[in-house]
C-alpha cells in the first residue's frame, strides 16, 4: 500500500476545491483502489465539504494540515483535536512551515500529536532531517528536507533511503518522503518497497498531475 498526500497548504477557494474534486473523481481508479491510499489535505474550512464528498470512495482519505495543541475552550481562532473528530482521518504535525512561520516548538508538536492520537486522528509527523525528534508511537513519518520543499530540488531516492536506515524505524512505520515530488519523479519513490508514500505540495494542487502521481503506483 502506497500512501499519497496531497497538501494543498493555504490555496485554492471553495469553488475552485470542487472543480478539483469533480475533475479528480470522475478519473479511472480501478487499477489503484487496493493499492494506494490517497489522502487530500486541504484547508479547515474545506475538510466537511471534502468529507462528504470523498465518502463513496474508500480509498480516498481526508487530513487536516494542522491542529491546536490546546485540547479545547478559549483559545480563539484555534482548531482543535475535538473540532476535528469526525472531519479529519489524519492530521499533518511538525510540517518545517509550522516551525518556520509559526515558531514551533518539539514540545509543542508533541504535545499535538499526544492529543491526536488520543482523539483517534492519526498523525503523520514530518521530519525536516535526522536531527528532529520523533515522539514514540509515531506511525507516518513524512521526510522533507527544507531546501527541497517546493524548490524543484527533489532528494534523489538513495538518500532517502539512507536517512530511513539512520533512523532504525520499526516496521509498523509508514515512511514517506516530501519535497518537489511531481508527475515525472514520484515513480523513482514509488518503486522502492522502503518508501511507503510521497507528500505532494505544489504538484497537487493540479489534479492531473496528483492523478498522474497516483496512476504511477499501478
Ligand atoms: P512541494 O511541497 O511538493 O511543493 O515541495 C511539499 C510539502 O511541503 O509538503
Amino acid at each position: 500500500m502506497k500512501y499519497l498526500i496531497a497538501n494543498w497548504k493555504a490555496n485554492k477557494t471553495i469553488d475552485e476545491a470542487d472543480q478539483w474534486l469533480d475533475s479528480f473523481l470522475k478519473k479511472d481508479f480501478s487499477l489503484v483502489t487496493k493499492k494506494v491510499q490517497i489522502i487530500i489535505c486541504p484547508p479547515h474550512p474545506f475538510l466537511l465539504p471534502l468529507k462528504n464528498r470523498v465518502k463513496k470512495y474508500p480509498f480516498i482519505k481526508i487530513s487536516a494540515q494542522d491542529v491546536s495543541f490546546f485540547k479545547k475552550g478559549q483559545y480563539t481562532g484555534e482548531v482543535s483535536v475535538e473540532n476535528l473528530s469526525s472531519l479529519a482521518d489524519y492530521v499533518i504535525i511538525g510540517h518545517s512551515e509550522r516551525r518556520y512561520y509559526f515558531a514551533e516548538t518539539e514540545r509543542i508538536l508533541f504535545q499535538k500529536f499526544s492529543l491526536a492520537k488520543k482523539n483517534n486522528i492519526e498523525p503523520i509527523f514530518c521530519l525536516r532531517d535526522g536531527t528532529d525528534l520523533l515522539p514514540a508511537r509515531v506511525r507516518f513519518i513524512a521526510y522533507e528536507p527544507v531546501y527541497a520543499i517546493g524548490t524543484g530540488d527533489n532528494v534523489p531516492v538513495n538518500q532517502v533511503l539512507r536517512l530511513k536506515k539512520v533512523l532504525t524505524l520499526t516496521k509498523e512505520v509508514k515512511f514517506i518522503y516530501g519535497g518537489s515530488v511531481n508527475e515525472n519523479n514520484a515513480s523513482s519513490y514509488l518503486r522502492e518497497k522502503e518508501i511507503d508514500g510521497l507528500l505532494v505540495g505544489t504538484a497537487s494542487l493540479d489534479e492531473k498531475k496528483f492523478y498522474a502521481i497516483v496512476t504511477s503506483c499501478a
